[in-house]
């Protein structure tokens, strides 16, 4: 086996190695004893290596540097194919793991999806050399925490740093995102919401959570963590730095259902998830327009950058929609419910042994889209939806003439084609000239495309990036 001598090397060499030992705190031989190793080990990925290259480049996130914190709970499953959605759009992910978190998926899977090394201790030796961690809170564009479990929001509320994860979100000069996921006791617990406060005033961005089941104990209410797409929208909306052709525009844009009360515990209500509703109004936001999103019940989580007015009823949100009038652009997207109960009881209404089941009397609800598409304070652009089993196109056209509204997006929402309450839509835009077909894309496709349609019939331009 070959020994080296320090004594036999030239000055030159010995004074280089003098300087790299002292940086490192080591005698000169110890610092050949880790050349020799580090040499001889296969690589690993360290802190200073740029992230892989994302598995598609040119999407929405493309360029962008996420540093994924994945905390022990139980929503650390859904990590995965946030992971996968970010990666889509072109973000290159990072993840960190808590030791908790590895309780609930492998880090070996967290690495594979992410095609990075995963970063778990504060402590590694190969990691840390170079003070790995403030590196890693810095090369990113954003922090997100997914899922943010109660015990580590209190951390950050508290600034305690006594791992990799926590470490990080202190050491970050970037943009913070959590994503909370807990039991709806905890997260109505005063103490997190007073982290829940302190963290928002630190300038944490917080996405949901939601409501909803818990995975866990069979339990429903708010702790949900907010859906992958729902936080990949966020994480857009935040690391955006697109142009913005809408900037001085207004909009008003209804989504999901409405709930009709028939007495104070039933309603009528239909399958709308606000999903498309919601990325709209969110791909509004985005191209710079002020938007104004007013909502029925859904359990989706507020999209980014929007003003968003919560409502039950027809009547709710048409009162809504017309105090926001004037705006420039209308978009109403909401399966607003076509009839309510004509009396609502203001109790229970009882079975009676023996009696026939109530009558359900319906009464017609207002048309929010016909009353803004003919109102004295008539937007510039009014855009409705055709919700159509059949016929689509001759309904949608003749909902365009009877509306008011200057373009219709259609869709088929037959049972079989899971456009209701799914991710994908196949829409096509009717307008007074004529009809567009658009290729089956995601909701958020559709939104984009919608929204630089917009663009172009308001400004005459089409440069939205
Ligand atoms: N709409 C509305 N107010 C209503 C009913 C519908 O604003 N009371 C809007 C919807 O938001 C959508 C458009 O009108 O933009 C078409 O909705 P749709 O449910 O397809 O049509 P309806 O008008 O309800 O007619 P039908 O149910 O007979 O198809």
């Amino acid at each position: 086996m070959a020994s080296i001598t320090i004594r036999n090397l030239d000055e030159q060499t010995k004074q280089l190695l003098r300087e790299q030992a002292a940086r490192h705190g080591r005698s000169m031989e110890e610092e050949v004893r880790h050349m020799l190793r580090d040499a001889t080990t296969p690589p690993s990925v360290s802190a200073d290596d740029p992230p892989p290259q994302p598995a598609e480049a040119g999407g929405s996130l493309s360029g962008k540097r996420i540093l994924l914190v994945i905390t022990g709970g139980i929503a650390a499953y859904k990590s995965l194919d946030l992971i996968r959605r970010l990666r889509e759009r072109g973000a290159a992910v990072r993840p960190v793991m808590t030791e908790a978190a590895k309780q609930f998926v492998s880090p070996l899977a967290v690495g594979a999806l992410a095609a990075d090394k995963v970063f778990e201790d504060l402590f590694s030796r190969e990691d840390e050399q170079d003070v790995g961690h403030i590196r890693l809170a810095r090369s990113c564009e954003l922090v997100l925490v997914a899922p943010a479990t109660a015990d580590f929001i209190g951390k950050m509320a508290l600034g305690i740093a006594n791992d990799l994860a926590s470490t990080i979100v202190l050491a970050t000069n970037s943009k913070v995102l959590i994503a909370p996921a807990m039991n709806p006791a905890m997260w109505n617990h005063l103490a997190v919401q007073r982290n829940v406060e302190t963290v928002k005033r630190d300038r944490v961005e917080v996405v949901g959570p939601m409501r909803g089941e818990m995975a866990e104990s069979g339990e429903a209410g708010l702790g949900r963590m907010a859906e992958p797409l729902d936080i990949v929208a966020v994480v857009e909306a935040l690391l955006d730095d697109g142009p913005k052709p809408l900037a001085g525009k207004t909009a008003i844009v209804t989504s999901g259902p409405t709930h009709e009360p028939i007495d104070p515990v039933r309603y009528i209500a239909n399958r709308s998830s606000g999903k498309q509703g919601h990325a709209i109004a969110a791909a509004l936001a985005r191209l710079g327009a002020d938007v104004t999103l007013v909502s029925g019940p859904v359990t989706i989580a507020d999209p980014q950058g929007t003003k968003t007015i919560h409502v039950e009823s027809a009547r709710d949100m048409l009162n809504a929609v017309e105090g926001q009038l004037p705006a420039d652009i209308a978009v109403m997207v909401a399966a607003v419910a076509d009839w309510r109960a004509a009396g609502q009881s203001g109790e229970k209404i009882k079975k009676k042994p023996g009696e026939a089941p109530p009558p359900l009397m319906l009464t017609e609800n207002p048309d929010i889209l016909k009353t803004v598409g003919h109102h004295a304070k008539r937007p510039t652009l009014v855009v409705g939806f055709a919700a159509e089993t059949q016929n689509l196109e001759d309904n949608a056209r003749a909902k365009l003439q009877r509306k008011g509204a200057d373009w219709i997006v259609a869709n088929d929402v037959s049972p079989d084609t899971g456009i209701m309450g799914g991710d994908h839509n196949r829409v096509r835009i009717v307008t007074h000239s004529g009809i567009e077909d658009w290729p089956k894309m995601d909701k958020q496709s559709v939104a984009e495309r919608l929204a630089r349609e917009i663009v172009k019939s308001l400004t005459g331009s089409s440069k939205t990036g």
